[in-house]
């Protein structure tokens, strides 16, 4: 077998150079192409955050105009892509609805030749101006509601509010939403990105790579914690004076608490804790829940028990609380992140596209060496 390096995870394995998201997981330091993540939260756009993950550089005032114009052109999906919604039972799970779109997106945009670099820029506007309609004419479908076609003349955020739930949401509403945005969009090689790189190295369409990396982000230890994380607070939180006691036996049961813990972060995630800002602000001006103030004695009571294990809370805590708050239906908590994260996803995409090897890592062989096969009418 000889000498090989196993490591479970990949955990710490560098596959990739890449000059998008960094992350310093021992101060909580995360930046999209060098920029803080704590200044673009405060003064970026998702639109012009896009911009500068897939060009590398903040645009000019002109740039940043042609470029919303193009996304605005390319927000409507074809009306193939909604029968299929039509067609999927209403009980299925939106981010399952979100992937077998995106991977049937490739049929109406078939695309050969992933060298063709106008062909690949135009696909990931399209990637990323269409799966927010993709995710709201599921909700709608599913609920027996009209399709809401893109007002072109909101922004991202406000047009994806308005397609969901049909009314054009106040300015506070909007910047939230763009603010989780441009929170959730880049993350280094995370799971899904890498999933995506993975499928992008074989020169497949881009959509099948951004299908895949759908399919990556909605499990539980990625980006469906979100929507975990409120059915736990539900099931098992319902008491604050119980908390500590809640949390020391499903410590105790090796029981993982969903919103907690980070492969990289062994501090807050920044992410997490300008979420938690923006919660407190809505929380004081819209009336808080029990829920949250249930989130944050957990927090509490976690970093207690928890933290000398370097883990707090990740970014998923406390979104999922801002979402609900916002009367965002649960099981579309993960798809938002999947609408922002597609950004990511496309940078990566592109870069990976820049000087491609295949992926192929190797394997610790531990079955049978030399087994005899046995006729059927012998065994
Ligand atoms: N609750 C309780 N204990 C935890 C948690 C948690 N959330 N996370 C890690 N631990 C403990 C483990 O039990 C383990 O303890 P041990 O060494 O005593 O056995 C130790 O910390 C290491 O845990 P691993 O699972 O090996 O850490 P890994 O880096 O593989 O996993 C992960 C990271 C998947 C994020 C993990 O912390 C987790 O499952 N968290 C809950 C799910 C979650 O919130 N996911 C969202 C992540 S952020 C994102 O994807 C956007």
């Amino acid at each position: 077998m000889g000498d090989v390096n196993f490591v479970p995870g990949l955990a710490g394995v560098v596959a990739a150079k890449s000059a998008i998201g960094f992350i310093n997981g021992q101060e909580g330091i995360l930046r999209y192409r060098g920029i803080r993540i704590e200044a673009l939260a405060e003064k970026s756009t998702f639109e012009e955050t896009v911009y500068l993950l897939l060009f590398g550089a903040l645009p000019t005032a002109a740039e940043l105009k042609a470029f919303d114009a193009e996304l605005r052109a390319v927000r409507a999906v074809p009306d193939g892509i909604i029968d299929i919604l039509r067609s999927l039972p209403d009980g299925g799970h939106p981010m399952v609805a979100l992937q077998a779109a995106v991977a049937a997106l490739g049929t109406f945009y078939p695309q050969m030749d992933v060298t063709d670099r106008d062909g690949n820029r135009a696909a990931a506007l399209r990637l990323i101006a269409s799966m927010p309609t993709i995710v709201a004419a599921f909700d709608r479908v599913r609920k027996g509601e009209d399709v809401i076609a893109p007002d072109d003349d909101l922004s991202h955020a406000a047009n994806f509010v308005y397609m969901l739930t049909g009314e054009r949401p106040d300015d506070q509403v909007s910047r939230l939403v763009d603010v989780c945005l441009v929170l959730h969009a880049e993350h280094g090689f995370n799971a899904s990105t890498f999933t995506g790189r993975v499928v992008g190295s074989t020169l497949a369409n881009p959509y099948s790579a951004i299908a895949g990396a759908v399919g990556s982000l909605s499990g539980p230890l990625h980006g469906g914690a979100n929507e975990r994380v409120l059915h736990m607070l539900r099931a098992h939180f319902t008491d604050i004076e119980k908390v500590g006691e809640v949390l020391g036996g499903m410590i105790d049961r090796k029981e993982k608490i969903m919103g907690l813990g980070h492969r990289v972060y062994k501090v807050k995630d920044p992410r997490a804790t300008i979420l938690q800002k923006m919660a407190a602000d809505l929380f004081e001006s819209h009336g808080s829940t029990p829920l949250y103030d249930i989130a944050r004695t957990l927090e509490e009571e976690a970093a207690k028990r928890l933290g000398a294990k370097g883990i707090y809370p990740n970014v998923d805590f406390y979104s999922g609380l801002v979402y609900e708050k916002l009367g965002i239906e649960v099981d579309l908590f993960t798809p938002l992140f999947a609408i922002s994260r597609v950004a990511g996803w496309s940078a990566h995409w592109l870069e990976q596209l820049e000087d491609n090897r295949i992926y192929r890592p190797t394997q610790m062989y531990t079955g049978e060496t030399d087994a005899e096969y046995v006729d059927i009418a012998d065994r």
